[in-house]
């Protein structure tokens, strides 16, 4: 090349040279764009050299233009070559950086449990279901005729006063919060929620009931009961104890029975205590006290305008608390209501 060229392989090469090193010193590919600015944009030794062409003479235009296209394409390839690289280590990077461990504990975060008494009802619910019964319910807060009246208690039974009553104010409206689940029996023989007002009925309702007792190992004010109550021509008592059996089986394991004892009760003639066999108590077999139980009485059916001529029915009611007593050997009631989380959680029940 004659020395009227100002393009010379040195001068080349020199460019092509420091364009290499910086980009190979770039570790990321912002860095890289930052050295390709550097090294091949406007400023850069390779277009300062570029600019030179028109001054190449004539005769050397060829030669010096393949020498510039290759000090260029040289610039070029590496520049891409490291582009590739960056990038490729840059996206493995960020792979590694956002690694979940699949099998690392995941932080759990517990929202609560449903309640003993809230699962034993559903299971109760599931039992009488099963039989083909309806789940009814009735209002906590109760008008004394279907609490006391319709049951046969009249103002002045005297067993009005075994159910220590919380009466609420005024007194004249005669409202009452509800001492047991037997006023759900007068509501559904008069149809209320039931899917058919038609005799007969196979009711079972599990609810809230209240009376006046102190907080203690073995009494609560708020506590829960269930009641059944079956309206159908023919039913005998066999047909009450044979369901009173069934249920305590499912409630207790094949193992349980039950026996009635006489008792009073003025909605149900003849009426019954019902006790639960209880093979494994703490203290050893023993029975157990469950619940109360007849044969509906005429002057239920009748205040419900059911023709007892026709129509026999069977009634029972017992606490849930009880139940659930018994069947895990709790020795205090107050566990129950008090909602400590650590007694519930031993039910199971996560929600
Ligand atoms: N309601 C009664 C109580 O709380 C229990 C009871 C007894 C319910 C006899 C009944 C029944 O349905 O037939 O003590």
């Amino acid at each position: 090349m004659s020395d009227l060229n100002p393009i010379t392989q040195e001068a080349a090469d020199a460019a092509v040279t420091a364009a290499l090193a910086a980009f190979a010193a770039a570790t990321s590919v912002a860095e890289l764009k930052t050295a390709r600015g550097e090294h091949a944009g406007d400023g850069s030794a390779i277009a300062a050299l570029n600019a030179q062409m028109r001054a190449v003479p004539q005769d050397q235009k060829a030669a010096t233009g393949k020498l510039m296209g290759q000090a260029r394409g040289r610039i070029e390839g590496a520049y891409k070559g490291r582009e590739a690289e960056l990038a490729a280590a840059e996206a493995a990077a960020k792979l590694l950086a956002e690694t979940v461990d699949v099998t690392a504990a995941p932080v759990r975060s517990r929202t609560g449990s449903r309640h003993p008494l809230t699962q034993l009802q559903d299971e109760i619910s599931d039992v009488f279901i099963g039989m083909g019964w309806e789940i009814a319910e009735g209002p906590e807060l109760e008008h004394e005729w279907f609490n006391f009246d319709a049951l046969g208690f009249d103002p002045d039974h005297p067993a009005r006063a075994m159910q220590d009553t919380f009466f609420v104010d005024p007194a004249e409206r005669h409202l009452v919060m509800r001492t047991h689940t037997s006023p759900v029996q007068i509501r559904s023989l008069l149809g209320e929620g039931l899917t058919s007002t038609e005799l007969p009925v196979y009711v079972v309702a599990p609810g809230r009931t209240y009376r006046t007792d102190e907080l203690d190992a073995t009494h609560t004010p708020v506590f829960s009961q269930v009641e059944g109550i079956a309206i159908d021509r023919g039913l005998t008592m066999a047909h009450l104890r044979g369901t009173l059996e069934h249920f305590a089986r499912q409630m207790f394991g094949e193992e349980a029975k039950i026996r009635l004892r006489p008792n009073f009760f003025p909605f149900t003639e003849p009426s019954a205590e019902m006790d639960v066999w209880q093979p494994h108590a703490k203290g050893g077999a023993r029975w157990v006290e469950w619940g109360g139980c007849g044969m509906v009485d005429p002057k239920v059916l009748a205040a419900a305008g059911i023709d007892a001529e026709e129509f026999q029915g069977f009634a029972f009611g017992m606490g849930i608390e009880r139940t659930l007593q018994f069947r895990h050997d709790l020795s205090d009631m107050r566990d129950m209501v008090e909602g400590d989380i650590r007694f519930n959680r031993q039910f199971g029940g996560l929600v």
